[in-house]
């Protein structure tokens, strides 16, 4: 991590979802922005990033369960292609980002005190990239996790099947973890606002969650970097709708 001297900011955790990471539209040029974006913020805000495994992952998942592999070997699947994401933004980085994504939780917030960014994937079997996100900020004390994924926000239902749907500006953890807790199961492959283990971490260290549309780069950073931005922070105990 570099010296947290005066001036320095405290770190930051971004996880970039699979879907967003590769979502079949100028990837190439979209992964090239990110990192520039990455590697300019990191250097002033010690910085941690898991990457998802998006549809690559749940294809692999949904043949894997085809032929009737336990769900700790689908999650290990799964955990595979997240790597594999990480090595491509690590490669396009460079140094000091380790080309060898941290295996674990421990490796990745040793990794961040001599780089900065870090890119890594998953860890164990039981979770996705975002709870690996915030084990890390939790580890890390940092002053937030931004959430990178294809919506530009939290909705009261799924606005890309839901006309209408209402996007929350703020919320509250408890109202958060009602939605998520109403939404997700631990099955490999599912899709969810954020992961329920995650949301629970995040919300007993009492660290803010930013969620954005993680192709909006200039959002992106602006919630990086604490600023205003368009998308859900979800943070406190009240005052967000219920
Ligand atoms: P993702 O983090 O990509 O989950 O991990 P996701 O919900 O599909 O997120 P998006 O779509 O990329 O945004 C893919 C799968 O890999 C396994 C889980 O099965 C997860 O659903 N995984 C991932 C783990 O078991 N452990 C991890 O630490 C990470």
């Amino acid at each position: 991590m570099p010296p947290r001297g005066r001036g320095s900011s405290p770190p930051v955790v971004v996880s970039v979802g699979g879907s967003v990471f590769l979502s079949g539209e100028d990837d190439a040029k979209y992964l090239q922005e990110l990192s520039d974006l990455l590697v300019r913020v990191g250097r002033s805000t010690p910085l941690v990033v898991t990457v998802g495994g998006g549809r690559t992952a749940r294809a692999y998942i949904r043949l894997g369960r085809a032929l009737g592999l336990t769900d700790v070997e689908l999650d290990e699947l799964g955990i595979d292609v997240t790597r594999i994401h990480a090595r491509l933004l690590a490669g396009r980085i460079g140094l000091p980002t380790p080309s060898h994504p941290p295996a674990s939780v421990r490796e990745a917030v040793e990794a961040v005190r001599h780089a900065s960014p870090v890119v890594l994937g998953g860890t164990e079997p039981g979770h996705t990239t975002d709870a690996v996100a915030a084990l890390i900020a939790v580890r890390l004390r940092a002053a937030r996790v931004v959430n990178a994924t294809d919506v530009d926000g939290v909705y009261d239902a799924d606005p890309r099947t839901t006309p209408g749907a209402r996007r929350w500006e703020r919320s509250s953890w408890p109202a958060f973890l009602r939605i998520v807790g109403a939404t997700t199961s631990d099955a490999p492959g599912q899709r969810f606002p954020f992961d329920r283990l995650g949301a629970e971490a995040l919300a007993r260290a009492g660290i803010p969650l930013a969620v954005v549309a993680g192709r909006d780069l200039g959002n992106l950073e602006a919630a990086i970097g604490g600023r205003p931005f368009v998308g859900t922070l979800v943070s406190g105990q009240d005052g967000g709708p219920t």
